[in-house]
Order: C-alpha cells, then sequence, then structure tokens
C-alpha cells in the first residue's frame, strides 16, 4: 500500500530588511532540498517586485499577476526551475498587487492548499518590509525562517519584524539564519545579538539554523542567473545551503499556521495603523 504522504511544510523566509539574501537562500535552499529528495515550490511573494525568476535565469509567461485577476490557477503559472525546483513567478513593477485584499487572500490560500499532495515543501519568499502582504504571507507559513546578516540595520529589522508578528498577531515561533557571516562566531554573534532583545521583550522562541558564509561566488551566480549551487556546488555558500535543508528537513509536519484565519477577514490598512512605530 501507497504511504501516506507527510501533510505540506509551509516555510516563509523573510527579513524585515532588504538585500540580506532572502531571495538566494529561498532558491539555493529550494534546490539543496530537492537535491536531498524533497519535492519543493517556491511561491516568490514579493508580488510587487518579484525577482526569483529572474535570478534563476526563468522567462515565465504568466505570473501571479494573471492568478490575482482570474486568468489563471496557480497551477498554471508554475514553472520549473533548477534540479526539479518550481516556481511560482511573481508580477514586477504591478503596484496592485502590493496589498492583496481579502477575497485575493482567501482565493490564494485555497489555491496554496490545493498544492498540499503534489508537493513536500512550500517555501515563500517574502518582500522587505512589515507590510501587510509580508505578515500575511508569515501567518500562511506554520514556520518562519528570518534571515539577517551581521550588520546592525539588519539585526534591529529582524527584530522589528518579530515584533510585529508577536504583538499583533501572538506569532511565538521563528528561526534565525544568519547569511553573509565570516565564520561560526560571526554568526552565532548575531543570534546572541537578537536573543538579547528578544528575550528581555519578546515572549518568543527563537531557534538558530546556523549561517550561511559570505561567498563571492554567491554574487557571481547571481550575475550569471544561477543558483549558486547549480555552478559552484563546492562552494562555502553551497555547503551552507546543504546543511540548512538538513535542518529544514527536520521541521515538524505543521500544514498551515492556526493563526491564519483570524488575519484574512482583517481591514487592509489596519495592521500598518495600529502599529504606528
Ligand atoms: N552569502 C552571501 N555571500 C555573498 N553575497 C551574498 C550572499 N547572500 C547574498 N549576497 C548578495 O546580496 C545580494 C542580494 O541578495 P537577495 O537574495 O536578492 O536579497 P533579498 O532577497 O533579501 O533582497 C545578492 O545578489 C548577492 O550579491
Ligand atoms: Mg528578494
Amino acid at each position: 500500500m501507497k504511504k501516506r504522504k507527510d501533510p505540506l511544510k509551509v516555510i516563509s523566509i523573510s527579513s524585515g530588511k532588504g538585500g540580506v539574501g532572502k531571495t538566494n537562500v529561498s532558491a539555493n535552499l529550494a534546490v539543496a532540498l530537492a537535491r536531498q529528495g524533497s519535492s519543493v515550490i517556491v511561491l516568490d511573494a514579493d508580488l510587487g517586485l518579484g525577482n526569483l525568476d529572474v535570478l534563476l535565469g526563468l522567462a515565465p509567461r504568466f505570473n501571479f499577476g494573471h492568478v490575482i485577476r482570474g486568468e489563471k490557477t496557480l497551477e498554471e503559472i508554475i514553472v520549473d526551475g533548477p534540479d526539479g525546483v518550481r516556481i511560482i513567478p511573481a508580477a514586477s513593477g504591478i503596484q496592485e498587487l502590493t496589498t492583496l485584499d481579502a477575497n485575493q487572500k482567501i482565493n490564494l490560500f485555497s489555491q496554496v492548499e490545493n498544492l498540499n499532495d503534489k508537493v513536500d515543501i512550500l517555501l515563500i519568499d517574502t518582500a522587505a518590509g512589515i507590510s501587510h502582504n509580508v505578515l500575511f504571507f508569515n501567518l500562511v507559513a506554520a514556520e518562519k525562517i528570518i534571515v539577517a546578516n551581521p550588520e546592525p540595520t539588519s539585526i534591529i529589522d529582524a527584530y522589528a519584524l518579530m515584533k510585529v508578528l508577536h504583538l499583533k498577531h501572538g506569532e511565538k515561533k521563528f528561526n534565525l539564519l544568519v547569511n553573509q557571516a565570516r565564520n561560526k562566531d560571526d554568526g552565532l554573534e548575531v543570534y546572541r545579538n537578537i536573543t538579547v532583545v528578544s528575550d528581555k521583550y519578546l515572549n518568543v522562541s527563537l531557534d538558530y539554523l546556523g549561517y550561511i558564509p559570505y561567498d563571492e561566488n554567491l554574487p557571481k551566480a547571481v550575475r550569471q542567473q544561477k543558483a549558486v549551487l547549480e555552478v559552484y556546488p563546492d562552494s562555502e555558500s553551497s555547503k551552507g545551503f546543504m546543511r540548512l535543508a538538513e535542518v529544514v528537513r527536520e521541521f515538524p509536519p505543521s500544514e498551515f499556521n492556526d493563526n491564519l484565519q483570524f488575519f484574512i477577514g482583517e481591514d487592509e490598512n489596519s495592521v500598518m495603523e495600529r502599529n504606528p512605530a
């Protein structure tokens, strides 16, 4: 008898600050997970300024804008990326997608749920900032990976994102990945700096997933529009992504976040209004 598939694991990748490496982490973690035997889809949730397709050298004909306009289903716009990873591309330069309304969210959520039996892991590459959409995609995910690098600005923004998700939406569990660390101690120091503040002011748990080293090969791969794992599989960042995938595969089977239903119906602007600082 065929073994029943584990439930879909939905994992968001966010940071608060832009440029810390979310999209590269999403793409390479996906490739690493695929090489370790998982079936993976990456959703580019930077809906107005998506660039995951560009990063991977793909030229999708349709994108998320078509889904939102009801012209295509989510499944119809999926494109094939490296190593069997599949990508749901975002639109670029379409401002109306920067805030999804309640109907769009419900529609998207049910389409994501329908992917369940075809995929093991759904990674969600989110936009920078703490906009309504970013919070929504974090609430869709049962596991949240917060990416920070050793710069103080990135550490502050990672904390700010956790703070909003905790204080406004009751989220309690986060995972930290340090990107662009010089070495193991550099990564651990970022983790310590964040936990000093989060332990003091927030009632959350933050698990450390380790670090991805700063690696010149990564921007080189970006310029070739490839995942670093494709073109420099033996580089230090590639090894970091393979280590990360091993940790992520141990995330408990989770499916969707229970908090989500309370968020979907909320007024679009209420999150920002209630959270001026
Ligand atoms: N581990 C790393 N080593 C070296 N450079 C990196 C690393 N991670 C990211 N970068 C650089 O940062 C840039 C921005 O990364 P990106 O994934 O687009 O960030 P985000 O999605 O958070 O905005 C990359 O194009 C690359 O040049
Ligand atoms: Mg990005």
